[in-house]
């Protein structure tokens, strides 16, 4: 088997998360890692045991032995850091969001066909095995026709402001940072809304702090979706349909327990348990490895266009709150 050689821009704490989780993926290799900070560079790599650490992002995008970077960075960064290692012909896996706006998205999806370099939003919910048996039985109509989707991720983050989650410079907030994973979902069922409504809520550092989403499908359908740094939340989602309903305990993450399956009736069906292997984190990496000794420019599952899409859902959702960036 190929290996891929790996290389990390950013490390801050998903960062050695996905170094963990990429250590379990067969075929695949760290090999750089690059801060803009030395020191954090050195200390991840000897951490992690990665043979190189640079100390600025366009030695790594130079370095000739990486395949494919894993972009880490806060949201601010993930457009120009994508942009240096597509340019010098990496394949990319970014983070989600994958930009601050639709202009920078389309910029980068571009500049990936022009360079004909692989190009991947990190949405490592969507290689979770709840999110994969969800998808399934919404196919195989489970619950009947998908009517509504019910989501939300809350917590309270520690108060740091210089710190990216309550940066306004950063693109922090709560609407990009969490919100993204219920509209995420809303969009992988039932594609972008027709109409939406949002409203949010600012703290003291000027982010959004909270925001409620309401989607309208010309079908019918619904999406009640929420986010917010305010409150800690119960971290579900359930998809209401016609004929029954499923629930996720804990849906974004790699340690999800299970998902309830309910018929028309409300009884339980089936409670699915999952067995989890690594921290969720090596899905999305041994899928993009899958893609590169495939030749493929772009996953399935994420795809530009899907990509393209949540990227305008969060736009319009941004623009319907009155959530402003610089
Ligand atoms: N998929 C997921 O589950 C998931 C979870 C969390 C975050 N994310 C995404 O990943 C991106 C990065 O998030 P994160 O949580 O890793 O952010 P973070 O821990 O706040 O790190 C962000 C950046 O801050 C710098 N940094 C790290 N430690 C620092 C310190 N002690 N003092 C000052 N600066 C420090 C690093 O920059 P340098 O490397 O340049 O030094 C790092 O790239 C975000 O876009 C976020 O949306 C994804």
């Amino acid at each position: 088997m190929q290996t891929i050689r790996w290389g990390i821009a950013g490390l801050g704490k998903i960062a050695g998360k996905f170094a963990e989780g990429l250590a379990l993926v067969p075929g695949a290799k760290l090999v750089a890692v690059a801060s803009s900070s030395g020191e954090r560079a050195q200390a991840f790599a000897a951490q992690h045991q990665v043979p190189r650490a640079y100390d600025h992002f366009a030695a790594l995008a130079q370095d000739p032995a990486v395949d494919v970077v894993y972009v880490a960075a806060p949201h601010s960064d993930h457009h120009p850091l994508s942009l240096l290692m597509m340019q010098h012909g990496k394949a990319v896996l970014c983070e989600k969001p994958l930009a601050m706006s639709l202009t920078q998205v389309s910029e980068m999806i571009a500049t990936a066909e022009a360079r004909q370099v692989y190009f991947m939003e990190a949405l490592w919910t969507k290689f979770l095995p709840q999110f994969t048996r969800l998808q399934q039985l919404v196919q195989q109509q489970a619950i009947g026709q998908v009517r509504s989707v019910h989501a939300q991720f809350a917590f309270v983050p520690p108060f740091l402001p210089e710190r990216r989650v309550l940066n306004k410079a950063l693109g922090g907030g709560a609407l990009l940072d969490i919100g993204i994973y219920p509209i995420l979902l809303a969009n992988s069922l039932l594609g972008p809304p027709d109409q939406l409504l949002a409203q949010a809520q600012f703290g003291p550092t000027g982010v959004d702090e909270q925001c409620n989403m309401l989607f309208h499908y010309a079908s019918g359908a619904t999406a009640v979706l929420s986010c917010a740094f305010a409150y800690t939340g119960a971290v579900e989602a359930t998809i209401y349909g016609t004929e029954g309903y499923l629930h996720l305990h804990h849906p974004w993450h790699g340690l999800c327990p299970a998902l309830s399956w309910y018929n028309g009736q409300r009884e339980l069906v089936e409670k699915i348990h999952f067995a989890h292997h690594g921290n969720g984190y090596n899905h999305e990496a041994e899928a993009v490895g899958h893609d590169l000794r495939a030749g493929r420019l772009q996953n399935p599952m994420v795809s530009h266009e899907f990509s393209r899409q949540l990227m305008a859902t969060l736009d319009r959702t941004r623009l319907a709150a009155g959530i402003h960036y610089d």
